[in-house]
């Protein structure tokens, strides 16, 4: 089997080499092909930070290993790292925290043990940088939660789960607040879960779970969240096991998967051969399990956990009177440790079972729709208007562009109602929504928006519009707070 490796910037190569070595020493049956990706790359002139052999080479064999690579700043370009998963539709983040003997932490002192999986959703949310200023003082980002996104994390995650033999698989979520994206994320998983009986699912608002996760993390088994919920929270659990040195990350896709260590490129310590292999050890050995080299994968982690134990460490964490290993000595010891058994955690060392690879060309881009259309009818519009002005001022010139179709409804202020009532102890920001509905309740078409646009754009600078749809009896649209 052929994969494609990256090496990364900073500490990349150093631990890539230390990982590499470990897996050479244990006749791993993998052909590594290197790719170009990352911050040189960028400073070549490609925008993406990686080259179109490397787009090729990645999508011909749908693994990529990697090395942390880091996102030049200020030149307006965006992380490879968020654009690889992107691109290629590595929908879910899975991230594996597990109490390695031999790092202290405050759960481990506690003889708590951890053994937790985060599913993050890795696509979509407010990571699509969909972002504009919609005045001076007002910035607007675009937060996408769609249902097929949705289902396919979080069938992940089920799935992933069973697998495992978990018992408890939770979601964490914000729907309390965010009623139609988080409350859409929800819906899902309890739809996912009616298949999965075996399974206990329930959820927890995330602040909630923040709060449970730092106090009882041994509580959890699965816990899956939408992409930047996620993003914080696995943080969150990385220093629940000791730190990111010790956090591996699978983005893992219907066709190509990405492995990488959750930590970025360390520049403060990068070129010293001083870093910390561990997290992309550990991220290596799940591509091992994914790619079905279940003994490979067993004996290389047990060799880690009773080196672990041991009490050998590099600079950043352990026993500080034990003598701290370079990366290469760590990584030697780890080889050397091959075939010894740990105390806590050892892994059954199954028979490899090598998958045959199933990788087949796309010829064109999946589209994924999961229901039905209902009847949806326009009832209103939200006009996004720039103005410095007092809410009634707005309201007395919007009701003129009603005419013989529309209402004012509401006006509202970085969602706070302030017309027709409201509280001058709101503070304002010079960007209103200024709501308009049908005005005997009769169904409106996009001629009639486009209508009101058009007057409405005499008095005001509109700088966004959202429709107001009805599906069946349901409203597609949230209220203002306080309507
Ligand atoms: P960082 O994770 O690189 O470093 C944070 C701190 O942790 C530093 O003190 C560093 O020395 C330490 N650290 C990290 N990994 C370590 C290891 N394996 N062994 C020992 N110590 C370790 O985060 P930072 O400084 O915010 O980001 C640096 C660069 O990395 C940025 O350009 C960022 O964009 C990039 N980055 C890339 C990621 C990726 O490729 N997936 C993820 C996160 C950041």
């Amino acid at each position: 089997m052929k994969i494609a490796v990256a090496k990364g910037d900073g500490i990349g190569p150093e631990i890539m080499q230390a990982v590499l070595l470990i897996f050479e020493a244990n006749q791993v049956p993998l052909e590594y092909e290197m790719v170009e990706m990352g911050k040189w790359v960028f400073d070549k002139g490609f925008s993406n930070g990686m080259t179109k052999e490397a787009q090729i080479t990645i999508e011909n064999l749908g693994i990529l290993f990697k090395g942390p690579m880091e996102t030049p700043k200020g030149k307006g370009v965006k992380s490879v790292n968020v654009t690889a998963r992107k691109t290629w539709n590595t929908y879910a983040n899975k991230r594996v925290f597990q109490t390695l003997h031999g790092v202290d932490t405050v759960f481990s002192k506690a003889n708590i043990p951890i053994d937790l999986t985060i599913v993050r959703e890795n696509i979509e949310d407010t990571y699509g940088g969909i972002e504009h200023m919609l005045t001076h003082d007002v910035a607007l980002s675009r937060r996408f939660i769609t249902r097929p996104g949705s289902l396919q994390v979080i069938k992940y995650a089920f799935e992933m789960a069973k697998k495992k033999g978990t018992k408890r698989i939770t979601c964490g979520h914000k729907a309390n607040i965010m009623k139609l994206t988080d409350g859409l994320f929800l819906e899902c998983f309890y739809e996912v879960a009616k298949e999965y009986p075996e399974l206990k699912a329930d959820d927890v608002i995330v602040d909630d779970l923040c709060m449970k996760l730092v106090t009882r993390p041994d509580l959890f088994d699965v816990v899956v969240l939408t992409n930047l919920q996620g993003d914080i929270v696995s943080d969150l659990c990385a220093g629940l096991i000791g730190g990111l040195g010790f956090a591996p990350s699978a983005n893992i896709g219907d066709h190509i998967s990405i492995f990488e260590a959750v930590h970025g490129t360390a520049p403060d310590i990068a070129g010293k051969n001083i870093a910390n292999p561990t997290a992309l050890l550990l991220s290596g050995i799940s591509m091992l399990r994914h790619l079905g080299l279940m003994e490979n994968a067993a004996i290389i982690e047990n060799a880690l956990l009773y080196t672990l134990e041991s009490g050998v460490h590099t600079g950043d964490f352990g026993n500080k009177s034990i003598p701290a290993l370079n990366t290469s000595q760590f990584s030697e010891t780890i080889i050397a440790n091959f075939g010894k058994i740990p105390k806590v955690n050892a892994k059954k060392i199954l028979p490899n079972m090598p998958k045959t690879n199933t990788l087949f060309r796309l010829e064109k881009n999946a589209m994924m729709i999961s229901k039905e259309m209902e009847e949806e009818q326009i009832v209103g519009v939200d006009m996004f208007i720039e103005s410095a002005e007092q809410p009634n001022v707005i309201a007395q010139k919007c009701e003129r562009h009603g005419g013989l179709k529309f209402k004012l409804i509401n006006i509202s202020n970085r969602g706070t109602q302030v017309w027709p009532t409201g509280s001058v102890y709101t503070n304002l920001v010079n960007q209103y929504n200024v709501r308009f509905e049908s005005l005997d309740g009769t169904p409106l078409n996009q001629q009639d928006i486009s209508g009101l646009y058009v007057s409405l754009s005499g008095d005001f600078k509109i700088c966004s519009t959202e429709l107001l749809n009805t599906w069946g009896n349901q409203r597609a649209y949230s209220l203002a707070q306080g309507q």
